[in-house]
């Protein structure tokens, strides 16, 4: 089935469900002789894991990367990288009740609609569990993108209507939202303790910032950098829109103040986001995701059940508040995946 494989030359496979055996990567295309452990595909799932903020679901997985194929003696040999994670900590149980439920707001009732069947434990194909699969692969290309001097961050802009004031990347790792502004963050706590509290989720803003890039990323029309990026982002779960540089806001300035201006020295300001005309331009990319709230609440809703008779549902369990801060690394993933497809293709286009 189409769907589950993503790039061109750097190519990735995810596969699994969320309460199946576990879940985990192909990766074909990357280049031989690169360094890889599997210390560093677990320094980046450690990230993905919960635990590490009061929005984040209480379940507990081990994430433990295993390699199975293509890296000998701790170097990649540019055959598939196969990359599986056990799942432990699944309790299909507690699903049990929604089995013939749809939750409003997630892919239950869509995937039925698709195939005749799902997998209603945690979700099945359409749970957070699958980005494991995606945060691993991402760990491949990051390291790739660092020889070539390229790093990708991302933090959390808003959540739950609080925005970050301050932009200061120093504080991001040291409060549970990775938010560039403390004193937000704090605020975010509480918020996120109140609507816990009342049964109910949040949503925020994303944002990814890519230095380093250098000019000449990204293709002509259909395959412009932005759209990849936007593909990339937007394939994620609860992210519901993508901005690139000034975004919507372009929308509402003049020409004079959209464009931004260019010196021998570089450009200006920074609306464009670091792509024109669908490629890079030597300055950073930034990305921006619009992440919906967690569709699983305990407040209680109006749904079908499989035979379409009208139902309520409140769905009780171990789910997160905001996908928000454990979604900020499966940004970075995205961003950092399509940035070694284009690398690799602009490599491949200039060794023709
Ligand atoms: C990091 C992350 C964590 C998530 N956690 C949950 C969760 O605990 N419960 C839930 O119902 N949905 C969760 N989701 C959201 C669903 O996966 C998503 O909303 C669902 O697949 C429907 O897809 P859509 O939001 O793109 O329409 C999470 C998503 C991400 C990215």
């Amino acid at each position: 089935m189409p769907g589950n494989t993503f790039g061109t030359i750097f190519k990735i496979t995810t596969w699994g469900e969320s309460h199946g055996k576990g879940v985990g990567v192909v990766i074909d295309g990357c280049p031989p002789q690169m360094p890889l452990t599997q210390t560093m595909i677990q320094a980046m799932l450690d990230r993905r894991k919960p635990g590490g903020s009061s929005a984040s679901t209480t379940r507990k997985e081990p994430d433990q990367a295993v390699i199975m194929s293509g890296v000998f003696e701790n170097m990649t040999t540019g055959t598939p990288i196969m990359i599986m994670v056990e799942n432990r900590d699944a309790e299909s149980k507690a699903y049990s009740s929604y089995a013939t439920l749809y939750r409003p707001g997630h892919g239950d009732i869509s995937y039925m609609a698709k195939y005749g069947i799902r997998d209603w434990r945690g979700g099945g194909r359409a749970s957070a569990r699958e980005t494991v699969a995606r945060v691993a692969a991402g760990a491949v290309a990051r390291a790739i993108l660092e020889q070539h001097g390229i790093s990708v961050v991302a933090y959390t802009l808003e959540l739950g209507g609080i925005r970050a004031v301050n932009h200061d990347l120093s504080v991001i790792d040291q409060n549970m939202f990775l938010c560039p502004d403390s004193n937000a963050a704090e605020k975010m706590a509480l918020r996120v303790e109140t609507v816990k509290n009342q049964g109910d989720s949040l949503g925020g803003i994303v944002e990814i910032v890519a230095s380093g890039v250098p000019a000449g990323l990204g293709n002509p029309v259909f395959d412009k950098l932005d759209a990849e990026l936007a593909k990339a982002v937007m394939s994620i779960g609860t992210v519901k829109g993508v901005e690139i540089g000034a975004g919507f806001e372009a929308a509402r300035m003049l020409g004079s103040q959209n464009n931004d201006p260019i010196t021998p020295e570089g450009f200006l300001s920074n609306n464009a986001g670091g792509i024109l005309a669908g490629i890079s331009n030597g300055d950073k990319i930034i990305v921006r995701a619009a992440v919906k709230p967690i569709p699983s609440i305990a407040i209680e809703q109006k749904t079908v059940n499989i035979e379409g008779k009208q139902e309520t549902i409140s769905v009780k369990g171990r789910h997160d508040i905001s996908a928000i801060p454990r979604i900020n690394v499966v940004c970075e993933t995205m961003v950092c995946l399509v940035l070694v497809d284009q690398l690799l293709q602009q490599k491949a286009m200039k060794n023709a």
